[in-house]
């Protein structure tokens, strides 16, 4: 069941993140800020996986999205991500913008296969020179 990740998540959360993102885990003390600031929406699915976004205006910024590895290719990230449109439409937002490592091809294949489109490229964003894609989705109303 995906719901609002809550302060008692925060340990889940952490584990999800050290096995999914290694020496770029959000630490503790990042993920105790998005769960009880007011600026993220964090939500959790049977507490191995988990999505991040934080909305400005009319843009919903995806700040986090992981699954547990032995949870993958079951459709779990596409809910969380649905989960996730249908939170930043509830908060005005008509489109989703993130970044994604050049070199993560399972992340791009994901996103491409939930219609984000590549609209540009950051040259040597991340550790180690690696580029980023900025991928965009649309919000429409009737998704
Ligand atoms: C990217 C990630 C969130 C996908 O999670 P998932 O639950 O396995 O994704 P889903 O099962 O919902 O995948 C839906 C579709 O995305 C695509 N996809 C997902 N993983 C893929 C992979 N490894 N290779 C190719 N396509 C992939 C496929 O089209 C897949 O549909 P299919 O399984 O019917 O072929 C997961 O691999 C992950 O947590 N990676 C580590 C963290 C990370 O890189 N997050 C993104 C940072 S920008």
């Amino acid at each position: 069941m995906i719901r609002r990740a809550v302060l008692a998540d925060v340990d889940a959360v952490v584990v999800i993140e050290r096995a999914c993102f290694g020496a770029d885990a959000w630490s503790e003390t990042l993920v105790t800020a998005a769960v009880e600031g007011g600026r993220s929406t964090v939500l959790i699915d049977d507490l191995d996986a988990y999505g991040v976004i934080g909305v400005a205006g009319d843009v919903a910024d995806l700040e986090r999205i992981a699954v547990m590895p032995s949870r993958r290719r079951q459709g779990v990230a596409g809910r969380v991500l649905d989960a996730l449109c249908a939170a930043a439409r509830e908060q005005e937002a008509d489109r989703m913008l993130l970044e994604v490592a050049a070199d993560n091809a399972a992340a791009i294949a994901f996103y491409a296969a939930h219609g984000f489109t590549t609209i540009s490229r950051r040259t040597g964003y991340y550790r180690g020179g690696i580029d980023a894609l900025v991928m965009q989705l649309e919000l429409q109303e009737d998704r």
